[in-house]
């Protein structure tokens, strides 16, 4: 029997379309969306459906209905340091602390409690789908793909490629880095979930061969899968990669084939002009990650640039260069930063990377398009959106039940758009009472 959630439904179509409907509905049928809109009656008589053939579950007047968030990059190892060490930039910080860090997880009992932790911990704030990066390691990554199976949580996993530019302690070879993320293609296309997807993960350019990296493109190909890595974060990281591949960072990748329609790149802070050209024609995606990139002084990334160039792009935690799991601090962050761009944008005050481009035109994210970057965008920008991302009928039912009464009863009654705004602006976890994916409830009650 198909069930029917009742009240205010909020969901966008495209960066600048936003959908309400306040009351309204979604139909469920199993793991799909079988109907949306405003006027139940009439579609249960389209259905030849009587009220009685459906579960009907009413939403209060301060609750809504609202897709997954969809967080474009984690680092699920890196939760072991969740909101530790951010006084460094990036390259100090993985040498001090990551790759100590994540040389453990050779131990798959250790990654074991690691991520049963950090999928339980996005899936209370709300993550119905996140792109994950594990380690080097084969075994602690397939660890990682079953827990987030066990927990029903949909994933894209990604055993990490490392070769060179690494400290001894954290490298691989480049025959067991292959050899190894097949393997790990294998096992995890033998589990047989459809919720979790094995993914290319060369950690970045720097840690990467040029033969490695070719290598990697090619298994991509052959499988059509997806890709995820870093690009263009910091300023120094840059220079290094330039020195190394005699090119520019997003050239180096697409010399290796690794810019495809299913590969996302994480930050993109400081990419120039014909970088972007060719991320959008390549139909490679952005994960934008604010929290990471002030908590590693990384720099502001312009999102309405690349949104304006025909870049997709999604939200990212980057946790734990990211100090929150939650998209939806991700979300805000991305307004801030937004916010900060317009201050040095308009008062031509001299700012890093594409904040010293001074724009007198520049405009503000508003809160309903960054809402879609942490939803559709999100979801476009892992090549998913014919499953997840809106409440599309025929999509999977991958949502949010949230209620911004959960902690203080507000005094008046609330519109749509206000009910959005107070969970953006004033909510967190708690908020969130129940968390779909695939039609099944997943949050710990
Ligand atoms: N670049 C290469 N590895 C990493 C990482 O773990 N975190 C971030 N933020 N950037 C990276
Ligand atoms: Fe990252």
């Amino acid at each position: 029997m198909p069930t029917v959630y009742r009240g205010t439904v909020v969901h966008t179509k495209s960066f600048d379309e936003f959908e309400s409907f306040g009351p309204g509905f979604v139909a469920v049928e199993g793991e799909k969306i079988i109907g949306v809109g405003s006027d139940l009656e009439k579609w249960l008589s389209e259905q030849k459906l009587k009220s009685e053939d459906v579960t009907e579950v009413q939403l209060t007047e301060y609750q809504f209905l609202m897709p997954g968030f969809v967080d474009c990059h984690i680092h699920a190892p890196q939760y072991d340091q969740y909101g530790l060490g951010l006084d460094m930039p990036l390259l100090d910080w993985l040498n001090t602390y990551t790759f100590p860090l994540e040389a453990k997880f050779a131990d798959p009992k250790y990654a074991q409690q690691v991520y049963k932790n950090v999928v339980e911990a996005t899936i209370r704030c709300g993550t119905t789908l996140a792109s994950y990066f594990a380690t080097n390691h084969l075994e602690s990554t397939l660890v990682l793909a079953r827990e987030a199976v066990r927990q029903g949580q949909r994933a894209l996993v990604g055993k990490v490629c490392s070769n060179c530019n690494s400290p001894d302690f954290y490298v691989e070879k480049t025959e067991d880095s292959v050899k190894h993320t097949k393997l790990f293609v294998q096992e995890i296309q033998n589990l047989k979930s459809p919720l979790v997807m094995p993914t290319i993960t060369p950690r970045f350019a720097l840690s990467c061969s040029e033969d490695l990296l070719k290598q990697l493109g090619s298994i991509a190909k052959s499988d059509d899968l997806h890709i995820q890595s870093h690009i263009s974060e910091n300023v120094s990281e840059i220079e290094v990669v330039k020195g190394i591949f005699k090119t520019s960072y997003a050239q180096a990748y697409d010399n290796a084939g690794l810019l495809t329609k299913k590969t996302v790149m994480a930050h993109g802070v400081h990419l120039e002009d014909s970088e972007i050209a060719l991320l959008r024609d390549r139909g490679t995606s952005i994960a934008h990650c604010p929290a990471s990139n002030t908590m590693l002084s990384s720099g502001l990334c312009d999102v309405q640039r690349l949104v304006k160039s025909g870049v997709t792009v999604g939200l990212g935690t980057d946790v734990s260069g990211g100090n929150s799991v939650s998209i939806k601090d991700a979300l805000l962050r991305s307004l801030d930063v937004s916010k900060h761009l317009d201050f040095f944008k308009k008062q031509n005050i001299w700012g890093t990377g594409t904040a010293k481009i001074p724009d007198p035109k520049y405009q503000q994210l508003k809160y309903k398009q960054a809402f879609y970057l942490a939803t559709l965008g999100g979801a476009k920008a892992l090549a998913l959106d014919h499953i997840t991302g809106n409440f599309a009928v025929g999509k999977q039912f991958d949502a949010l039940l949230v209620d911004v009464s959960a902690l203080e009863q507000p005094t008046r009654s609330l519109n749509v758009n206000e009910l959005l705004e107070k969970f953006i602006y004033t909510g967190d976890d708690r908020n969130i009472l129940k968390v779909f994916v695939a039609g099944k409830s997943i949050k710990k009650e």
